[in-house]
């Protein structure tokens, strides 16, 4: 990185910067080791807390996939990490809803050779009913205008942001980037802006001015083009069914409360708060929050039903109280199923600053 950044002369974006930390195919954060997310690893996600996430969407999933037509249903599942949320599905799927389990075909999107063999182990059990698909476009390909469910936890956090910040005396937005002094990578504005067609950029320039008149200087936030453009692709990538998306995030006004001057980007490192995300690319993670406003509309804006945009455990809650009628079709709710469901939905762990993102298009 040091060397692509005196080559080029320049501060780079801070999006350049995030993707080759988080993924260069050898130095990246995600290819180190499987075991950076997880109880033993640099955090957790609802998925380490145990099998219960899986389980539950699992149930509604069951529901799901029998309104869908069809002899084969696509479950798709991008961001799977090392398999365990689609090992648990599965498991979940097989013995309470047999007959729906059989009709799955679950592909998981996975752009990186290491992480894809990380799944092949986790989920060897049910290898005839996967295909891998290094890109949504693969998939596409291979299974166009099919019905199915796609979701995906903790994903679009975890893609490039760029960093923006506030100048005052300018009254415009400028690009923060990265460059390097004295060997260190520093934070540099960019005198060449890599963001003038990003819809959340126009969106920021066209606050109202009695907001941008009390905007300090040097308010910051992030922009984050790929994960829009990668939901809406998503949302094309189905002809209909459902869409899942589980992470934290803010919604448009949010992000801009003056508790969050500092923007929303983080780097953590073993369960807690790193140092600045320029340090040490690829031994930390880094990740901000997403967007839902934008998601939201991206899909909407290709025919898909915002059902629900909620706190994490308002959605589960429900869906718990909906096993709760059908005992039948959900394992017993026993001590380690409830601790499971109080971490994920207790406001102090999981449950407040989650929300899920639930859309719908119906078959045309
Ligand atoms: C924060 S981890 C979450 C892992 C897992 N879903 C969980 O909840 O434990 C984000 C994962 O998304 C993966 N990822 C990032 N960009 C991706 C993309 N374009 N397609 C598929 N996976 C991606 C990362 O490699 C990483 O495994």
């Amino acid at each position: 990185m040091r060397q692509e950044l005196t080559l080029t002369g320049h501060a780079l974006p801070f999006a350049w910067f995030m993707e080759r930390a988080l993924y260069d195919p050898e130095a990246g954060y995600y290819e180190q080791s499987p075991r950076v997310v997880g109880r033993k690893g640099d955090f957790y996600t609802s998925v380490s807390v145990g099998p219960l996430l899986g389980e539950l969407l699992g149930f509604q999933f069951a529901h799901w996939l029998a309104e869908l037509p069809g002899p084969e249903i696509l479950l798709i599942e991008a961001g799977a990490h090392q398999g365990h949320l689609a090992a648990d599905l599965l498991e979940f799927l097989e013995r309470y809803a047999p007959k729906e389990a059989t009709r799955i075909r679950l592909c998981l999107v996975e752009p990186s050779p290491r992480r894809r063999t990380w799944q092949e182990e986790t989920l060897a059990r049910w290898r005839p009913q996967i295909d891998w698909f290094t890109s949504l476009a693969e998939l596409r390909a291979r299974h166009p205008n099919r019905p199915g469910i796609l979701y995906a936890n903790e994903l679009l956090d975890a893609f490039p942001v760029h960093r923006v910040a506030w100048n005052r005396s300018h009254q415009h937005w400028q690009e923060l980037g990265v460059g390097l002094k004295d060997n260190a990578f520093v934070w540099q504005p960019l005198s060449t802006p890599s963001l003038e067609a990003v819809p959340g950029l126009e969106q920021l320039q066209q606050l109202p001015v009695e907001l941008l008149a009390v905007l300090p200087d040097g308010f910051c936030t992030e922009l984050a083009p790929a994960a829009t453009s990668w939901w809406r692709e998503a949302a094309q990538s189905l002809d209909a069914g459902w869409l899942v998306t589980l992470d934290y995030g803010l919604e448009a006004e949010e992000f801009l409360l003056p508790q969050r001057a500092e923007g929303t980007l983080r780097s953590y490192s073993r369960h807690r708060p790193g140092g600045s995300p320029l340090q040490g690319p690829g031994t930390q993670d880094l990740t901000a929050h997403i967007h839902w406003t934008e998601l939201q509309r991206e899909a909407e804006s290709v025919g898909w039903i915002t059902e629900h945009l909620t706190r994490q455990r308002h959605w589960l809650t429900d869906l718990m109280s909906r096993t709760l009628k059908s005992p039948t079709r959900f394992p017993n709710w026993d001590a380690a199923r409830v601790r499971q469901f109080q971490t994920l939905t207790h406001p102090e762990h999981l449950g407040q600053a989650f929300r899920v993102l639930v859309q719908r298009r119906d078959a045309r």
